[in-house]
């Protein structure tokens, strides 16, 4: 909804008020329907789905929608309230993939109330409206602001199902997923270190499905670093990419968390990996088709195959560390991704172990003004806290939470999900002004 959510809405000026624990639905009505009906509905990717019901009606067939098995892989909760509720609730926790709300409201009570839904969505949120008017008009206008569908109650719990199918598996709509490649300017310097923190910190902190996937098949250290037991997960699917969809992908996977899981390299020697392009292309492509984050650790190599899974990507993270080899290396790095990739951002720079005792360090501001690229996070040579996380097979933010590394790796997440400050700070007395500029949401 991203037209909505950065629409004009008139931000209210007085101070939003407490988020009111939403009520939980009740339980599913016995006498709602089967979904059995539609085989052909596809399987919903790993997103989050939230519902704001006003009809207990509604909110027991969405319950029923949400234990059907095509979106087993989703998250879904239901809620009452409608849309006031979500707009309050959403004052202080981000939004997810995909908002269902319900409106008891006429065309422009109804309008009224998605405006100020819009100023609290994050972008990229989808918006399924279900209301109880038949008409055209509303719909049109819906459809202008953003909103994906909006279904006309009574509704049976297949319709709903048809329609999530629908709204996901529209040829023409922006994928699910966003990938984020991360390398290092030299290796050693900590990208795969940066790669799984920063994963984890947007699994947490937004709560939302991240996959990592592991490129350096022999080496890589993400099974170590989440404490993972072995598994052959990306080298299976890289060796048979044709055969991945999303049931084989689901068991190649490793689950770290609730939202994070891997996609681990096998880190022995028993074979070499010569990867292919094509190969890496297409298992990147079923990945972000199911999940909404893709974090990808690509080793310090220039091969075919590493320099297009860089080149492709939706973000790339630049990690270096601040000597002359690796300020050579950024430059060059960030010359060509800059030249190859000349509508999108330039790499996000982040400059790590810096500040290690008695080492001639180029400082951080000649760094940034040789490569004309700010680091966006500078992160201290810790070899405690960072030694402690690897070998417990442990994240940062796990050891210390308290820690100026653990903070950095948030603001990573936030940076790279387009959520630029936590909800609870915008509650600050700026946070209208900021609205009424349309800054809030645009990282301003
Ligand atoms: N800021 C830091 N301070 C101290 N040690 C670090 C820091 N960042 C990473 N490390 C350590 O450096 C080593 C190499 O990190 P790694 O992420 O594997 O690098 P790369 O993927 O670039 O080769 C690891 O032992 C890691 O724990
Ligand atoms: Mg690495």
């Amino acid at each position: 909804m991203n037209d909505l959510a950065h629409s004009q809405a008139a931000p209210e000026l007085q101070a939003p008020e407490q988020a009111p624990a939403p009520q939980p639905a009740p339980a599913p009505a016995p006498a709602a329907e089967p979904v059995a009906a539609d085989a052909r509905a596809r399987p919903i990717p790993r997103i989050n789905i939230q519902a704001f019901c006003e009809d207990q009606k509604t909110a027991a067939v969405l319950q029923q929608v949400s234990e059907d098995r095509r979106l087993s892989k989703a998250h879904v909760t239901v809620q009452m309230g409608g849309i006031e509720a979500g707009t309050a609730f959403y004052r202080n926790a981000p939004t997810p993939n995909l908002i269902m709300v319900e409106s008891l409201h006429d065309r422009d009570g109804m309008l009224a109330d998605l405006e100020r839904l819009a100023a609290v969505c994050d972008s990229g949120t989808k918006v399924l409206v279900v209301g109880h008017v038949n008409d055209v008009l509303l719909y049109r206008q819906l459809m202008q602001r953003g909103v994906s569908e909006y279904l006309v109650m009574p509704l049976t719990a297949s319709d709903v199902m048809m329609s999530l199918s629908a709204i996901y598996s529209d040829p023409d709509a922006e994928p699910v997923g966003q990938v984020v490649a991360f390398v290092g300017a030299k290796g050693g310097v900590g990208s795969s270190t940066v790669c799984h923190n920063t994963a984890w910190a947007i699994s947490e902190t937004i709560e939302t499905d991240v996959v990592i996937a592991d490129l350096d098949l022999a080496f890589g250290t993400a099974g170590l670093d989440f404490n993972q037991d072995p598994v052959q997960g990306i080298a299976d699917a890289l060796i048979s990419p044709d055969r991945l969809d999303e049931v084989l992908l689901d068991r190649l996977l490793s689950r770290c968390s609730d939202h994070l899981s891997l996609f681990a390299a096998p880190g022995t020697l028993e074979q070499t990996y010569d990867l292919d392009p094509g190969a890496c292309d297409t298992v990147i492509d079923v990945v972000r088709s199911n999940v909404p984050y893709m974090a990808v650790d690509v080793p310090h190599v220039w091969t075919n195959w590493a320099r297009q899974v860089l080149m492709h990507a939706d973000h790339i993270v630049l990690t270096a560390a601040p000597d002359l080899a690796n300020l050579r290396n950024a430059k060059n790095l960030i010359d060509k991704i800059k030249s190859t990739r000349s509508n999108d951002a330039p790499p996000l720079l982040v400059l790590n172990q810096v500040g290690l005792p008695k080492r001639p360090e180029i400082s951080v501001r000649e760094f940034a003004g040789a490569l004309e690229c700010e680091p966006k996070a500078v992160i201290d040579f810790d070899a405690q806290l960072f030694g402690t996380a690897a070998n417990n097979g442990q994240m940062i933010e796990e050891v210390s939470n308290k820690a100026k590394a653990a903070e950095q790796f948030r603001d990573l997440a936030y940076l790279l999900s387009e959520r630029t400050e936590p909800k609870a700070q915008r509650t600050s007395l700026l946070a209208p002004i900021l609205s009424r500029l349309n800054l809030r949401k645009a990282g301003a």
